[in-house]
């Protein structure tokens, strides 16, 4: 019996575990600790925060010309965006013919091609689906004709404009959670994956997958906040 219970507490234990690792979101309390914070792995030698992502000055391995001593590589993929495909008569920006700026940044681990650890000009050996059984490669669907797959993703590097399509709110004046307006989490009046996700897990909502407005009562927020943030309907 004392067998029995020992193993029935052992199981208990190993769902919770299962649990807590499946749950590894962010806290809203900063990139310490948070899904981005690579500071305790092997790979990550020196043992820094940021360097994974950025570096003080150029050491010949860098993106630096990319803005933000950006110190990772990043993907040569190209891809199906969500404005080419059949979908180009329902937008009313301007959208890019594919990923810039900061979702160029994300992608180079999330689209799963380069390593995450790739950064100070180390090859890569530990990729994202090797996270959370691959649910956060993004995209996860396969490949068209050799593109990632962006179609059936929200529209990213793509123009926040309220004019043209007026079901947009005024991104001047809408707040958006703790991050300011907007305006503030557009890069150069685009939609990219960083405003809608903080990378930093500073202002962004506890235990989501660091979402700068809740989705839901369940995360403490009303139903599709973050989606009604900019959207109006
Ligand atoms: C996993 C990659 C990653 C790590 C690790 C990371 N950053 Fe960033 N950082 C980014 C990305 C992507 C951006 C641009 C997107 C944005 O600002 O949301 C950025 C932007 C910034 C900016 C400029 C915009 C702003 O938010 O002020 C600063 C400053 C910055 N990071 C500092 C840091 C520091 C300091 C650390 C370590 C404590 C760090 N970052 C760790 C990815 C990272
Ligand atoms: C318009 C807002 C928005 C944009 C833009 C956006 N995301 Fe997301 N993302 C979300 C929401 C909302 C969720 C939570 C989805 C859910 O719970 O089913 C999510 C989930 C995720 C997840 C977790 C996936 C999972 O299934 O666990 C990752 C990783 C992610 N996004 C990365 C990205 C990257 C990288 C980009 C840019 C290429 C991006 N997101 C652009 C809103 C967005
Ligand atoms: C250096 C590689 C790297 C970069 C750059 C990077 N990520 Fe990630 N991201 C990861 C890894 C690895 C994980 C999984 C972490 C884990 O679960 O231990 C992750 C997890 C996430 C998650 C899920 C968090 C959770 O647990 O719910 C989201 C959302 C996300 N990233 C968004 C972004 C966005 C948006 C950017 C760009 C602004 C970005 N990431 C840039 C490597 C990266
Ligand atoms: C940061 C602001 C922002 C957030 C948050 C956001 N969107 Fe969007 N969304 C946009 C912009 C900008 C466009 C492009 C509109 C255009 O030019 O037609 C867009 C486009 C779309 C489209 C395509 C519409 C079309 O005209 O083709 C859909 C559907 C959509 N969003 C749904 C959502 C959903 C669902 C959420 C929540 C998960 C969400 N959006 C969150 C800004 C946002």
């Amino acid at each position: 019996m004392k067998k029995l219970a020992t193993l029935c507490c052992t199981a208990i234990m190993v769902i919770g575990m299962t649990a807590t690792i499946s749950f590894a979101e962010g806290n809203g309390a900063g990139i310490v600790g948070s899904p981005h914070d690579f500071s305790d792995r092997t790979w990550n030698t020196s043992g820094e925060i940021c360097r994974v992502c950025h570096v003080p000055h150029d050491f010949g391995s860098n993106r630096a010309d990319f803005g933000l001593l950006w110190n990772h590589d990043l993907s040569s993929s190209t891809y199906l965006m969500y404005a080419e495909d059949s979908h180009a008569n329902f937008i009313d920006g301007a959208a890019e013919p594919e990923p810039m700026g900061v979702s160029k940044l994300c992608l180079g681990c999330h689209d799963g091609t380069i390593g995450i650890d790739q950064f100070d000009g180390n090859s890569g050996s530990i990729y994202i689906d090797s996270f959370a059984g691959g649910q956060f490669q993004i995209p996860g669907i396969p490949d068209v004709s050799g593109d990632k797959n962006m179609s059936n993703t929200h529209p990213i590097s793509i123009e926040y404009n309220n004019v043209a399509d007026p079901n947009l709110w005024d991104p001047t004046t809408r707040v958006m959670g703790l991050s300011g307006t907007i305006s503030d989490v557009l890069d150069n009046g685009r939609v990219q994956c960083s405003s809608c996700h903080d990378v930093h897990d500073q202002e962004s909502v506890p235990n989501t997958h660091l979402l700068r407005v809740a989705q839901s009562a369940n995360q403490g927020g009303t139903a599709s906040g973050l989606c009604l943030t900019c959207h109006i309907k």
